[in-house]
């Protein structure tokens, strides 16, 4: 067995959640408190289960995967620090090229400037180049790179070396290169999009071994872009959409079939399965027979920067719009579905607004909460997002 650490992006609790639902059988230890307050996990397995898993792949919260090399001592002094940095790096090239970065690390604070001295004093050539904990990883570029990182917890420090990291420019090809978009709306990020997906499907394959996910059939009743939709595609499942307005309906469309085409999924029947409709009025009829496994969404959360006094009024109106479309839900989806869906929530100067107070009514209509609402807020905005997942029986 051997240990890794995780870093988690922004996102740290829905992170968690997912690698816990996806991969239920790792056994996970996440750090709390200090600099990485829930960022960082510690995971145990064999080499070829980490390669098999393919986590970066398939994880939309997973940054970096870092092998821990050596656990020390929480008291370490600075010289046994940088002595086994350097031997770290010496036992894979005798000429390192190396980056290096440490969190959590107090009084112990070394830099590359001192490791580099100490290479050269033992008689070891070597080259830095800079890096950080979330930054590109140009070790993984050349063979004889490594990025190091030092971690110090109170159990002990972490000498870690960076081993595989999430492609951001696919990321970034999913989110900026479909055809259509609507920034206005507002969009959710694909990474957030696929933990949802990742979630809520990951609960519904644990309740039944002999489901799989090409079997399930995802709706999304605020479809938008289709951003939920593209993610579960790409893990092959059946997509459904839907959305009160027609051109984010052909544009959902546009955006699954160019998807489906950049990334070699196969396609589905886009015309018949993305449709318009207003989810007060959705009803069994447009899905054909099919009832639904996974309804993840995104729906309307209001004005994006609205004003203070507004807010009671823009709250009440969601109310409404989210209890019809809870009554409606009922009729399409099958018994023990689960559903991944945001809430809004603003911190105004004198009252908090949210949907909160739905859950109790929710849970009298067969909805039932997973897990703890977690809280999804995008830098800087003024309505926050809380997602929450239910069961429907
Ligand atoms: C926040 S956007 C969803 C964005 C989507 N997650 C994405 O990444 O592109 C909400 C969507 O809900 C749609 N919508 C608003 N009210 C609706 C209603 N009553 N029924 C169905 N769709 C509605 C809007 O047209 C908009 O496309």
């Amino acid at each position: 067995m051997s240990k890794f650490l995780f870093l988690f992006g922004n996102t740290p609790q829905l992170s968690l959640l997912e690698l816990d639902t996806v991969y239920p059988e790792l056994k996970s230890k996440v750090f709390v408190g200090g600099e990485l307050d829930g960022r960082l996990a510690l995971v145990e397995m064999d080499k070829e289960e980490l390669k098999e898993k393919d986590f970066l792949n398939r994880l939309g919260g997973l940054v970096k995967i870092f092998q821990v090399e050596k656990i020390l001592d929480f008291d370490s002094s600075l010289t046994e620090l940088k002595n086994a940095v350097l031997e770290c790096l010496i036992s894979k090239s005798q000429q390192p090229h190396f980056s290096f970065y440490q969190k959590g690390k107090g009084q112990k604070a070394i830099n590359h400037g001192q490791i580099k001295d100490l290479l050269k004093e033992k008689g070891y050539r070597s080259r830095y180049f800079k890096g950080s904990l979330d930054g590109s990883a140009f070790a993984l570029h050349q063979e004889s790179s490594q990025e190091i990182f030092l971690y110090h917890s109170l159990e002990g420090i972490f000498l870690s070396s960076l081993i595989a990291v999430q492609d951001i420019d696919d990321w970034t090809k999913r989110d900026r290169a479909k055809p259509y978009f609507n920034r206005k709306k507002g969009m959710l990020p694909p990474k957030v999009a696929r933990m949802l997906v990742n979630i809520a499907s990951g609960m519904w394959l644990a309740e039944d071994g002999q489901r799989s996910i090409k079997e399930a059939k995802v709706f999304d009743p605020f479809c938008g872009t289709g951003t939920i939709l593209i993610e579960a595609l790409q893990l092959g499942s059946q997509v459904y959409g839907a959305d009160l307005d027609e051109q984010a309906v052909w544009g959902t469309r546009e955006n699954l079939e160019w998807f489906a085409n950049a990334y070699q999924v196969e396609s589905q029947n886009f015309a018949k399965q993305i449709f318009m409709a207003d989810v007060g009025q959705l009803s069994q009829e447009k899905l054909g027979d099919q009832k639904i496994d996974l309804l993840i969404t995104e729906p309307f959360l209001g004005r994006q920067t609205p004003k203070e006094a507004e807010l009671a009024n823009i709250f009440k109106g969601l109310e409404k719009l989210y209890l019809g479309a809870f009554n409606n839900f009922s009729k399409i989806l099958n018994p023990g579905a689960k559903i991944g869906i945001i809430f809004p929530k603003v911190v105004a100067e004198h009252q908090v607004f949210s949907l909160d107070h739905l859950i109790d009514k929710l849970n009298t209509k067969g909805y039932n909460l997973l897990v703890p609402p977690l809280l999804y807020a995008r830098s800087g905005a003024r309505v926050q997002r809380e997602v929450y997942f239910f069961t429907f029986n």
